[in-house]
């Protein structure tokens, strides 16, 4: 028999992930004490890194916190937790101001920053840095200040269980991935920063990490999970055939891009008043339609005639990815289609940031901190990670301890505990079966296979791990979308086609069975 891992203690806190959440969690929590953060891959990656059109912040002179917690209840689709979404558009001003002294330094126009526009906004208030570069400006610059102060970082080193003592957080469990050596390490206080799943789906936007690890890990430890059948599809990810996942900002849209057929005609204006720039879910949907109808792969994005803007200017980011693949923005039309995105469910926290087990937090995009609802309003997820990692680390600080609240009425869940044979096969189902249109018969369906799959044992491989992590995810994902016998925000049932707020106006938790 082997020895068992030697523990390294002494840590203040440990910090998974090196996102947005964790990069600014780790370096906040850094004041209190030894801080120890895990990453499964470089420092840098992660959703973050991608975006691109910025962080939604009420700051501009014609607008108010008020203007912007109306506009992110009218997205949530009646499921936004208000009082979460009060503290987050209230908290914005300061958070922008952390980031700036770290470092960040957003566009301006004139003697302020310049405000990007996006869907479902009433006003200009999204702030971007390097033009549509925002993520990776914003993690180049925590990203050095982690580097050069006091956490501690182990780069691919994959986090694999949430150590307890009785039922409170005693530490992590991870996977060193370039000695393939298993190491413990210990600490009162665990934050969950892993970021998303998009992974976890055929067509994404999201980056190979998001895989829902930290969904998966905190369900294990015994923390609640609400909202997984929510699950946001872009409207415009590029679509060409062998080209990598890549996200064409809204952005475009809010600067005057509009989609076309395959004729060259506009068909927002049919689907919704607002139209190219309705909420994501209508223009997704309608999107499908439109290359159902035309039996095509694709729209067509056209950036050719934009508000005073050129797009090689204020797209940079975009107009070199195109330009590589063959399309100059200023001339030619892009070839874009809906792709998985954004997860509004995760692992259920309260203002504070705290998950059902004492010890163990959870901020950034593995979070349901109830501020997004059924449907996120394009750029509040920024906001969200740095909004709520300070509040993690401000409990923390306080001594207070606890944890959150159980919910009177989760549902207890016993995974089937399988694998899929490879990542492509939970891929294809969950995009199949649980995508942007689901019926009861395909979410039946999926689960029927997901249950299916044989055990697997788990092999000291990021790869093995991730895999039986998205068996739970998707697991988990396809019973919430089955049980909400209705349609609302991002969740659209062919089947229940209609919004029910009789039956359906609460939010689904599931706890682990046992
Ligand atoms: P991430 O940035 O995804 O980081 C997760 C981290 O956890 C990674 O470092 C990963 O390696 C690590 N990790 C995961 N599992 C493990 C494990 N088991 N062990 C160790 N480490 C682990 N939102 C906006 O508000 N505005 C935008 O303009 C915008 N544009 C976007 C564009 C794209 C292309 C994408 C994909 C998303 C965009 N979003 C945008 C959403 C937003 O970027 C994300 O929600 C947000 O960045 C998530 O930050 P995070 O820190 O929670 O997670
Ligand atoms: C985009 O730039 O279109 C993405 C913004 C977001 O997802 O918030």
């Amino acid at each position: 028999m082997s020895d068992p891992p030697r523990a390294d203690g002494g840590y203040r806190a440990i910090v998974i992930g090196s996102g947005m959440a964790g990069l600014f969690a780790a370096l906040e929590a850094s004041a209190l004490g030894p801080v120890l953060l895990v990453t499964k891959a470089e420092l840098q990656e992660g959703s973050t890194l991608h975006a691109q059109g910025g962080i939604a912040a009420a700051i501009g002179p014609d607008d108010s916190p008020e203007q912007h917690l109306a506009d992110t209840i009218a997205a949530g689709a009646g499921l936004v937790d208000e009082a979460m979404a009060r503290v987050l558009v209230e908290s914005a001003a300061q958070r922008i101001r952390d980031l700036e002294q770290y470092g960040v330094d957003f566009d301006s126009e004139g003697a302020g920053p310049a405000f990007g526009r996006e869907g479902a906004h009433r006003n200009a208030r999204v702030l971007h840095a390097r033009g549509d570069r925002t993520g990776a400006a914003i993690t180049a610059a925590l990203a050095e200040r982690v580097e050069s102060g006091r956490v501690t970082v182990r780069q691919h080193t994959l986090a694999t269980e949430i150590l307890l003592e009785g039922s409170t957080t005693a530490g992590l469990r991870a996977l060193d991935l370039e000695s393939g050596a298993e190491v413990v390490f210990e600490a009162p206080a665990v934050v969950l920063a892993t970021g998303g799943a998009g992974a976890a789906f055929s067509h994404t936007t999201n980056p190979p990490v998001a895989t829902g690890d930290g969904i998966a890990l905190a369900f294990a430890a015994g923390a609640e999970v609400t909202d997984l059948e929510f699950y946001q599809f872009h409207p415009t990810a590029f679509r060409q055939a062998g080209a990598p996942p890549f996200l064409i900002s809204e952005a475009l849209r809010g600067e005057g891009a509009v989609l076309r057929d395959e004729h060259g005609r506009t068909f927002m204006g049919r689907y919704h008043p607002l139209a190219d720039l309705a909420p994501r879910d209508v223009v997704a949907r309608a999107m499908v339609a439109e290359m159902q109808a035309a039996h095509a792969d694709q729209v067509w994005l056209d950036c050719t005639a934009l508000n005073g803007v050129d797009p090689t200017e204020r797209f940079p980011g975009i107009a070199a990815f195109c330009r590589d693949h063959g399309i100059d923005l200023r001339h030619d039309p892009v070839p874009v289609a809906p792709a998985a995105h954004y997860l509004m469910g995760g692992v259920r926290t309260d203002e504070w940031g705290r998950t059902t087990v004492p010890g163990l937090y959870a901020c950034g995009e593995s979070a349901a901190t109830g501020v997004h609802g059924a449907n996120r309003l394009a750029s509040n997820s920024l906001l969200e990670t740095v909004v709520f990692a300070k509040r993690a680390v401000e409990h923390l600080a306080s001594g207070a301890g606890g944890a959150m609240a159980p919910c009177a009425a989760s549902t207890p869940f016993a995974p089937a505990g399988g694998a899929p044979p490879d990542h492509a096969t939970v891929q294809r189902l969950l995009w199949r079966r649980a995508g942007i249109e689901r019926s009861g018969e395909e979410l039946a369906g999926g689960l029927a296979a997901v249950r299916a799959w044989p055990a697997a044992a788990r092999e000291p491989s990021r790869e093995s791990h991730e895999r039986c992590w998205l068996a739970v995810f998707a697991e988990l994902l396809l019973t919430a979308a089955l049980t909400r016998e209705e349609s609302r925000g991002a969740h659209f049932r062919t089947d229940f086609p209609e919004r029910d707020d009789n039956r359906w106006q609460r939010r689904l938790v599931y706890r682990r069975a046992g």
